[in-house]
C-alpha cells in the first residue's frame, strides 16, 4: 500500500492570517510565454494574526523578478524565494507597500490552473488554489481585498480584455500595437475569484434593469462566429437575475455582469466576480448542437454561476473546509430556479437520480467524507458530489423542517449579517437557530457524519382499533475515519394512501401540518388513527431526506402508490423500487419472476393509459428503468456487471414486448413538427417518444432499427438525432456503423457534437469497445491535453460502460490506469477525476477486484504522481 507523504491540512488547526491584504493592484502584460505580472499589495499585520510572525506568501511555480517593500528593492538576503512561496522574515509592523514583479508562461500552463491559454485566447481559473500561480499572495478565502487590475496585450492578438468589477478606462499603449483596459473591483474578494480574459470574442449583450432601478450591461462573449450560439445562455442569465430578486430579495451589485466561454475548462463554470468564465459546453446551443439536456444544464450552470454572487462572492468561505457553504447552498438555489422555471416533480426526481448516481455511490466507497470535510490533502478533490448535492440536501431539509417562511427570514439574516466577511458552515447554521429559536446541533451532524443513512420502516395496522403504526429504525454504516455513527436528524415528509386512491382521514400527532415527522433517535414509531382499512404509507414524499429506504411492502402495494400517491416522486419511486428488485433479482441468479414482470409490465401499461400523454416527462422517466450503474450500487458486492446488462437488457425487451402497441401508438402521438423549441413541455414530449423508441427496440430489433434510422434522417434538432443515434448503439450491425460514420463526418468541425459521438461509441457495451475508444483516441478531433474530449470518450467509457470497463480480463482498468498516468503529466485535476472511476472496485467479485487492485497499485508504484491523482490512489486503496 502507498504511504502518501503529502502534509495534511486539518480543519482544527485554521487560524487566522498573520498579515492582511487591504487592496491589491495587478499589471498583467500579456505575452503568449513571457506574461509579466507586477503586483503591488498594501498590506498590514492582522490584529488577530501572531505579532511576530513572518510573512510568507504563496507561489506555485513562479518565476520572481524583483520584489520591493514600501518602493525600496530587496535585496537577496532580505527575503527566500522559491517558486512554492516568497518569506520576508522581518516584515513591517504598521502598514505597508510589497511590490512583487513575476513571469509567468499561459501557453505551458496545460494544467488550466491560473493563467492559461484556450483556443489563443488567455483566461484564468483561480479556484481553489491557481492564484497563486499568477503572483505570490496570501492565497486564502479570508484574505479579501479590493482589486484594480490593468491588462495589456497586443490589440490583434487580444481584441477584448475583461476583468472583474466595473471597466475604468481603456485605450492604446502608445507607440506600440498594444492595448490595455483597467478594471476596479470595489466588492473585497478572496483571490479565488479574481479571473481576467484577453482575446478575440464575439459578443452578445442587452441591458438589465435591477429590482432598485439600475442599470447592468449583460453580456457573453464566445468565439467569434458562434455568437447566435450564445442567445439562450443570455436569457437564462436574465431570468436567473430576476429570480434572485423575487425569490431570496438579492440585486445584483456592478454596472456589468460578463460571461466568457472557453473551451478548455476543467469543471463546469467558474463564479469569478463580475467575470464568469463557463466550459463552452454550457454556454453554446443551438438546436442544431445542443440535446433538450443541454440547454437544460446551461439553464442551470448560468443561473448557479450568477447565484454565487451572494452565496460565495458577497458571502465568502473562511477556509476550504467550508466549500459545502457556498457550493451547497448554491446547488440548492440553482435546484429551486430550475424547479420555477420547469416542471417542480421531474426536476427533483432528475435531482435525486444524479444524487443516487452520484453521491451515494462515493458515500458507499472508499472515497466518503463528509460533506464539510475535516482534512485533505488536495482541495481540488473535494470538489465532489458530497459536497455539492449532498450539500444541496442539507439546506432542502433544513427548509422542509423549519418552512418556507422562517426559511426565508434565516437567509435573510445570513445574507445581511454575514455581506462582505468570510463565514462558516456554523454562521449559517446560526441564522436560522436565531430566527426560529430552534436547536439545530443534532441537525449540524449532517455537515459532520459521512455515509448514507439507512432507515428501515414496518407498518402495522390494527383493523380493531383503526390505527395504523410505523415503525423506524435508522442507522449508518462506517466510512472511512467513522467507524460508528449517531442518530441523524431525518425529515420524513409522509401520509397514507388508500388502495382505491380514495381520500383517508388518517391523523397522526407527531407528523407536523406540513406533513413532517421529524425522525431524530435510533428508533421510533408513530401512529395514525381513523385508519378505515389498511393503507399503503407514502414515505419520504419529495426525497424529504437523502437517505437509503427499506420498506417491507409487496410490489402490488408499492403499485398502488404508482395509480395513487398524490406525490408525483413517490409515484416514480415505486416504479422504481419494484423495477430494482426484479433487475437485482434476475441478476442474482433469480429464475421464476415471470408471474412479477408481467405484473409490473401491467402496471406500466395502465400507466400509459392514463397518465403518458397527460405529462410526457413524468412518464419518460417511469417508463426508463434503473441504470446498470443503480442495480450495481444497490446489489453493493460481489457484482457480476455482464449478468446486470443480462437482466435489464431482458426486462427491457419483455416491457417492451408487453406495450409494444401503446408504445407505438405513443410514439406516434408524440411527433412533434413546426421548429424546435427547447421549453420543459416540448422537451418532456421528445424524451417520452425516445424511451418508447428505446423499449421498441429493445422489444424488436429490426423494427427498432427501421424507426431509429428514419428517426435519424428526419430529425429536425441535436436531441432528437442523437436519441435514435443512441439507441442503434445497442443494435450491432451495419446499420449502426453506417450511421455513427454519418454522423461523425456530418460534425467533424463541431467539437461539442463530436463529444456525444465519443461518448456514445464509449459506453457500447460489447467485446471491441476498448478497441473502438483506443482507434478514436486518433481521431483528428480527440486531444488528450483538452477535458471534454477526455471526460466525452475516457470518462464515459470508464464511468457509463459497466460491462466494458470491468471486463473479466482486467484490460479494462489496465487502460483507464495508463491513461491517467498520461493524463497525470499534462492536467493532474483532470486525471484525478478519472481515476474515480475505480472507486467502485470494491463492490465487484473477486477477479475483477483483482485486475482493479493491480491497475491502481500500478499508479501508487509509479513516482513524481501529483498530490490529485497520489491522493485519490491512496484513498482508494486504502
Ligand atoms: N466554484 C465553481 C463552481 O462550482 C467550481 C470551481 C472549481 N474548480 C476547481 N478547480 N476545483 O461553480
Ligand atoms: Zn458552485
Amino acid at each position: 500500500m502507498r504511504t502518501d507523504t503529502t502534509p495534511i491540512v486539518r480543519l482544527e488547526d485554521y487560524r487566522p492570517s498573520d498579515f492582511l491584504i487591504d487592496h491589491l493592484e495587478l499589471d498583467v502584460r500579456l505575452h503568449p510565454t513571457q506574461t509579466r505580472v507586477v503586483a503591488t499589495l498594501r498590506m498590514r499585520p492582522n490584529p488577530e494574526g501572531r505579532p511576530d510572525a513572518p510573512l510568507v506568501l504563496d507561489g506555485d511555480e513562479l518565476n520572481l523578478k524583483a520584489v520591493s517593500l514600501d518602493g525600496r528593492i530587496l535585496t537577496g538576503e532580505e527575503f527566500d524565494a522559491s517558486p512554492q512561496s516568497l518569506k520576508i522574515a522581518q516584515a513591517p509592523r504598521q502598514p505597508f507597500t510589497l511590490t512583487i514583479e513575476t513571469e509567468i508562461d499561459p501557453t505551458a500552463n496545460t494544467k488550466l490552473m491560473g493563467l492559461y491559454r484556450s483556443g489563443g485566447n488567455y483566461c484564468t481559473q483561480c479556484e481553489a488554489e491557481g492564484f497563486r500561480r499568477i503572483t505570490y499572495f496570501l492565497d486564502r478565502p479570508d484574505i479579501l481585498s479590493v482589486y484594480t487590475t490593468r491588462i495589456e496585450a497586443e490589440r490583434s492578438e487580444a481584441p477584448v480584455l475583461l476583468g472583474n468589477g466595473n471597466p475604468v478606462e481603456s485605450g492604446p499603449v502608445e507607440g506600440t500595437d498594444r492595448h490595455y483596459a483597467v478594471w476596479h473591483d470595489p466588492h473585497p474578494k478572496p483571490s479565488y475569484l479574481f479571473a481576467l480574459v484577453g482575446g478575440s470574442l464575439g459578443r452578445v449583450g442587452k441591458t438589465f434593469t435591477t429590482m432598485s432601478g439600475r442599470k447592468v450591461e449583460l453580456a457573453v462573449y464566445v468565439e467569434p462566429g458562434k455568437e447566435d450560439r450564445a442567445d439562450y445562455a443570455l436569457d437564462a442569465l436574465e431570468r436567473s437575475m430576476r429570480w434572485d430578486e423575487r425569490v431570496f430579495g438579492r440585486e445584483y451589485d456592478l454596472d456589468v455582469f460578463n460571461i466568457v466561454a472557453v473551451s478548455d475548462f476543467n469543471m463546469g463554470a467558474m463564479e469569478n466576480k463580475g467575470l464568469n468564465i463557463f466550459n463552452d459546453k454550457y454556454v453554446l446551443a443551438s438546436p442544431e448542437t445542443a440535446t433538450d439536456q443541454d440547454y437544460a444544464n446551461i439553464e442551470a450552470i448560468i443561473a448557479h454561476e450568477y447565484f454565487h454572487n451572494w452565496s460565495g462572492n458577497r458571502v465568502t468561505c473562511r477556509d476550504w473546509f467550508q466549500l459545502c457553504l457556498k457550493e451547497g447552498l448554491t446547488v440548492f438555489r440553482d435546484q429551486e430556479f430550475s424547479s420555477d422555471e420547469r416542471s417542480r416533480p421531474v426536476h427533483r426526481i432528475a435531482e435525486v437520480k444524479t444524487l443516487r448516481a452520484r453521491q451515494f455511490l462515493e458515500d458507499a466507497s472508499p472515497l466518503a467524507h463528509p460533506v464539510r470535510p475535516s482534512q485533505y490533502r488536495e482541495i481540488n478533490n473535494f470538489y465532489t458530489a458530497t459536497v455539492y448535492e449532498k450539500g444541496a440536501e442539507i439546506v432542502r431539509m433544513l427548509k422542509t423542517i423549519i418552512g418556507d417562511d422562517d426559511f426565508r427570514r434565516g437567509m435573510d439574516l445570513y445574507f445581511d449579517r454575514c455581506d462582505g466577511t468570510a463565514a462558516t458552515v456554523e454562521d449559517f447554521l446560526a441564522a436560522f437557530t436565531d430566527v426560529t429559536g430552534r436547536d439545530l446541533t443534532q441537525f449540524a451532524r449532517w455537515y459532520e457524519q459521512s455515509g448514507t443513512p439507512r432507515v428501515a420502516v414496518k407498518g402495522h395496522y390494527d383493523e380493531a382499533a383503526q390505527t395504523y403504526r410505523l415503525d423506524f429504525t435508522q442507522n449508518t454504516p462506517p466510512t472511512p475515519g467513522q467507524p460508528t455513527k449517531e442518530a441523524m436528524a431525518i425529515p420524513v415528509a409522509l401520509g397514507l394512501v388508500s388502495h382505491d386512491g380514495s381520500p383517508l382521514g388518517a391523523a397522526c400527532d407527531r407528523v407536523d401540518a406540513r406533513g413532517v415527522f421529524l425522525f431524530d433517535e435510533p428508533a421510533d414509531s408513530i401512529t395514525f388513527t381513523n385508519v378505515p382499512a389498511l393503507p399503503v404509507p407514502s414515505l419520504f414524499r419529495g426525497f424529504s431526506a437523502p437517505v437509503k429506504l427499506s420498506l417491507d411492502l409487496p410490489n402490488e402495494e408499492l403499485l398502488v402508490l404508482l395509480r395513487h400517491d398524490t406525490d408525483s416522486f413517490n409515484r416514480w419511486q415505486a416504479a422504481q423500487t419494484v423495477a430494482m428488485r426484479l433487475l437485482a433479482a434476475l441478476s442474482t441468479g433469480a429464475q421464476k419472476l415471470d408471474e412479477e414482470i408481467d405484473a409490473f409490465s401491467e402496471a406500466l401499461c395502465a400507466f400509459m393509459d392514463s397518465d403518458a400523454l397527460a405529462d410526457p416527462a413524468f412518464a419518460a422517466l417511469v417508463l426508463t428503468l434503473p441504470s446498470e450503474a443503480d442495480v450495481a450500487q444497490d446489489i453493493g458486492k460481489d457484482v457480476d456487471p455482464d449478468a446486470i446488462h443480462r437482466a435489464r437488457t431482458d426486462m427491457r425487451r419483455r416491457i417492451g414486448k408487453a406495450s409494444s402497441q401503446r408504445l407505438h401508438g405513443l410514439y406516434e402521438a408524440l411527433a412533434v413538427s413546426g421548429s424546435y423549441s427547447p421549453d420543459a413541455e416540448s422537451a418532456g414530449r421528445r424524451s417520452l417518444r425516445n424511451a418508447c423508441l428505446d423499449l421498441l427496440a429493445a422489444a424488436d430489433r429490426s423494427m427498432g432499427e427501421t424507426l431509429a434510422v428514419t428517426q435519424f434522417e428526419t430529425a429536425s434538432n441535436m436531441t432528437d438525432r442523437l436519441a435514435s443515434l443512441s439507441v442503434l448503439t445497442t443494435l450491432p450491425g451495419a446499420a449502426r456503423e453506417e450511421t455513427l460514420s454519418r454522423f461523425g463526418e456530418r460534425y467533424r468541425n463541431e467539437p461539442l457534437v463530436l463529444d456525444k459521438w465519443f461518448a456514445l461509441q464509449a459506453a457500447i457495451p460489447e467485446d471491441g469497445t476498448l478497441e473502438r475508444v483506443t482507434r478514436l483516441m486518433e481521431h483528428p478531433g480527440f486531444s488528450i491535453a483538452n477535458p471534454n474530449r477526455v471526460r466525452s470518450l475516457i470518462g464515459s467509457f470508464a464511468m457509463l460502460n459497466q460491462v466494458q470497463f470491468n471486463r473479466t480480463d482486467g484490460a479494462g482498468y489496465r487502460f483507464l490506469a495508463s491513461i491517467v498516468l498520461r493524463a497525470d503529466a499534462l492536467n493532474p485535476q483532470l486525471a484525478a477525476r478519472l481515476l474515480t472511476a475505480f472507486s467502485t472496485w470494491r463492490m465487484m467479485e473477486g477477479t475483477r477486484r483483482r485486475h482493479a487492485e493491480e491497475a491502481l497499485q500500478s499508479i501508487a508504484q509509479k513516482p513524481n504522481l501529483s498530490r490529485d491523482v497520489g491522493d485519490i490512489v491512496s484513498r482508494t486503496l486504502d
